[in-house]
């Protein structure tokens, strides 16, 4: 709800509140809910600036920088008027968040140019999230370049770390926690994509609470944190300004992505938040609330060896165990046999696929499965026809060596003609397969951004703006696919792509010990419903290390399941397990994939961690407990869970394991559950325990609250 009243105008969400001084535009307050609705003039010694800008006397981070017509790069914005708005202002050309709510847009004029800033901050009823976005409308008489645009900014009063999530391929989103002492802490991606270096989720922990904001972006991203001598922090995310500017003539407007920022008591009381906010404002389309299929890939399974005799045994035994899509991966088209040829060749190698893809397909369905199919659209190899006709389509710089990576190169997506032949050719894909998914990958950085006739400053965002385009028609043609985003394991899990493909792979690396970190980092910002996570094979592809297939299966339950390995090699007994372990997840999807989930322990700082589920009537929940050392003779590790009724009682069971004889069942009080947590002992008196030493050990715990 947004209210004007006097000289205040009130953001209020259902648990925080935001205060902005109506004659000023800045910042009084922001955080906890207030219930009080006065004296906010006794708030804030220090301005709280809404936004900030190069030519007067602040010196910190700016949020705001224009070159202007006579070359200067002065301005001095001053607020002009507010206005509630009814309908959210669409921002053109780029992804955003959607729903019911109000938007309170707060113009500014620099009056030597009459250039305008436009401010937005959207409410919505049913989440504490807020997006904000920016957008300078040019109503000078000459052209202006627009050197930075900061999507938000917000300055925090106090001492404040920064938690952010960061890796590298196969090692995604690792929570990092550190002091904004002084100076100034980047943290950014210059990839051309949002990065598995550092992911644009980022929180500020502060005594008050805590802080998170994220963009509705997927390319280069900065989120700076500048702790100043007046013990000010201030925040400002948005797109990167590296090589950034945006040429603006008369008349014309410059969009900012949208960001979301979100104040919580706690961190898990945050995640709650960014959850709700993904799930309800971020995912949309015929997926947004429905299950999604239990998959089996075959990329881990045959990389690129593979014919149709292969590819049918895996869906053979992927049906007999009871999946429900098969997906077929890399390798299917041109002559690729390997990652050296063929991307943009979106032609059915016959050999491969038994006669092409809609044979295949047709197989695949007359099976009882569903088909899936692997694209990477946006890339393209020199050894390719597409290359040898039209080697302009290529991101290259003239008279330059390109940087080669997996053997590949971009496509100009700045160029329209580029985004038409990427639409087409995935159309054509999509509905000769009559493909009810579709894997989007994307394998590599942009490192050559050059196009005739595009400028240098536009180059990283104008590619954004043509994979948008290229994904908002696509999405649009065909709304009953379900999309899954892909880049190279987890490096474009943004905001920006979920707004178009509801799912993503959330990382390459699917060993169960290096998973528990990615998934739970993951969830700091994100729902489970938006991470993908397959059982692979052991020893695993990426780590050389062992774990019970249980285990593995317990922690790919933290998000939406799927088997990645040739099921019709398994032995007998691990098929058994399987087929029961898809029979027991697809009984209880609903929980795991839209449940309320909690984050266990903690993965990062001790050897206890894992997740929970409930129910959203709080009626049932499941939870995976995991111990990833073993601690001879030293404390016994215990767990509290989370998110139950606490004046319930539950019966308590564990998971019957293949891997674990002695099952647990008893019952206790909601409260006792999250409060006292069980110890964990039985973990190590594990079957398996001697054999395979150094394996990670998990169980599942599931609630019934009891009718008595
Ligand atoms: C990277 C993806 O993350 C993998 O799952 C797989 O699809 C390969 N690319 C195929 O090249």
């Amino acid at each position: 709800m947004i209210r004007k009243k006097g000289q205040t105008i009130r953001l209020d969400t259902p648990n925080t509140t935001l205060v902005i001084k109506a004659d000023t535009a800045e910042y009084l307050y922001y955080g906890k809910k207030l219930m009080s609705a006065g004296g906010f003039e006794a708030l804030s010694p220090t301005p709280r600036k809404i936004f900030s800008q190069y030519g007067e006397n602040d010196y910190t981070e700016y949020g705001v920088l224009i070159e202007n017509s006579d070359g200067g790069f002065s301005t001095c914005f001053s607020f002009s008027k507010s206005k509630i708005l009814t309908e959210k202002p669409e921002i053109e050309g780029l992804p955003s968040s959607y729903g019911e709510g109000k938007t309170l847009e707060l113009k500014y004029i620099d009056a030597p140019t009459k250039v305008c800033l436009y401010l937005y901050y959207t409410v919505f009823d049913d989440c504490d999230a807020i997006a904000v976005s920016s957008r300078i409308v040019n109503q000078a008489k000459k052209e202006i370049c627009v050197r930075r645009l900061a999507s938000l900014q917000l300055d925090l009063l106090g001492d404040y770390s920064v938690v952010t999530f960061e890796g590298a391929w196969a090692r995604e989103r690792q929570k990092i926690s550190r002091d904004i002492v002084r100076g100034v802490y980047y943290n950014d991606s210059k990839k051309g994509m949002s990065s598995h270096s550092r992911n644009p989720f980022v929180i500020a922990e502060g005594k008050e609470g805590v802080y998170g904001f994220n963009l509705v972006y997927s390319g280069n991203h900065k989120e700076a944190f500048e702790r100043d001598e007046q013990g000010r922090t201030r925040a400002l995310v948005g797109m990167n300004d590296f090589m950034f500017g945006w040429k603006l003539a008369p008349g014309e407007t410059f969009c900012a992505p949208e960001a979301v920022m979100c104040y919580a008591p706690s961190e898990d009381e945050l995640s709650l938040s960014m959850h709700a906010f993904v799930a309800e404002h971020i995912v949309r389309g015929k997926w947004k609330k429905k299950e999604r299929p239990v998959l089996v890939n075959n990329w881990e399974g045959t990389y690129f060896d593979f014919n149709e005799e292969k590819l049918l045994a895996i869906a053979r035994a992927a049906k007999d165990a009871g999946a429900e899509l098969f997906v077929l991966d890399d390798g299917w088209f041109g002559k690729r046999d390997d990652d050296t040829s063929s991307l943009g060749d979106w032609t059915d190698n016959a050999d491969k696929t038994g006669g092409g893809l809609a044979n295949l397909a047709d197989k695949i369905r007359e099976l009882g499965l569903e088909f899936g199919i692997w694209v990477e659209p946006e890339m393209i190899s020199e050894d390719s026809e597409l290359y040898r006709s039209h080697p302009n389509f290529a991101m290259k710089v003239p008279g330059r060596e390109p940087t080669r990576l997996r053997n590949q190169l971009c496509l100009n997506l700045a160029d329209e003609r580029v985004q038409n032949y990427v639409v087409r050719s995935i159309s054509d894909v999509i509905a000769r397969s009559g493909a009810a998914y579709v894997k989007w990958d994307y394998n590599r950085s942009l490192t050559d951004c050059y196009a005739k006739g595009v400028a240098q400053g536009e180059y990283f965002h104008r590619y954004m703006l043509g994979f948008y385009r290229i994904a908002a028609k696509l999405t649009k043609k065909f709304p009953f696919v379900l999309f899954e985003g892909c880049a190279g394991g987890g490096g474009r899990f943004d905001l920006g792509t979920l707004c178009y493909f509801p799912q993503f792979w959330t990382s390459d690396n699917t060993d169960a010990r290096a998973r528990l970190k990615i998934q739970d980092g993951t969830s700091y910002g994100y729902p489970q419903t938006v991470m993908t996570a397959h059982v692979s094979a052991c020893p695993n592809h990426q780590t050389g290390d062992s774990n019970p297939l249980e285990t593995r299966f317990n922690v790919a339950c933290g998000g939406v399941l799927g088997y990645e390995l040739d099921m019709s090699k398994l032995s007998e007994s691990d098929f058994a397990t399987a087929a029961r372990q898809i029979e027991f997840y697809k009984k209880n999807r609903k929980l795991f994939q839209f449940g309320t989930y909690y984050r266990l322990g903690d993965v990062f700082s001790s050897d206890v961690g894992g997740f929970m589920v409930v129910s959203r009537d709080k009626s049932c929940a499941a939870a995976v407990v995991s111990v990833s050392g073993k601690v001879l003779g030293g404390p016994v590790p215990r767990v509290a869970f989370k998110g139950l009724a606490p004046s319930a009682v539950y019966d308590v069971t564990t998971r019957p394991q293949d891997n674990y004889a002695a099952e647990q069942a008893f019952s206790a009080g909601g409260d006792l559950l999250m409060n006292g947590g069980i110890f964990l002992r039985d973990l190590f008196e594990d079957l398996q325990s001697k054999e395979n030493s150094g394996c990670l050990y998990t169980r599942m715990y599931l609630f019934k609250k009891n009718k008595i």
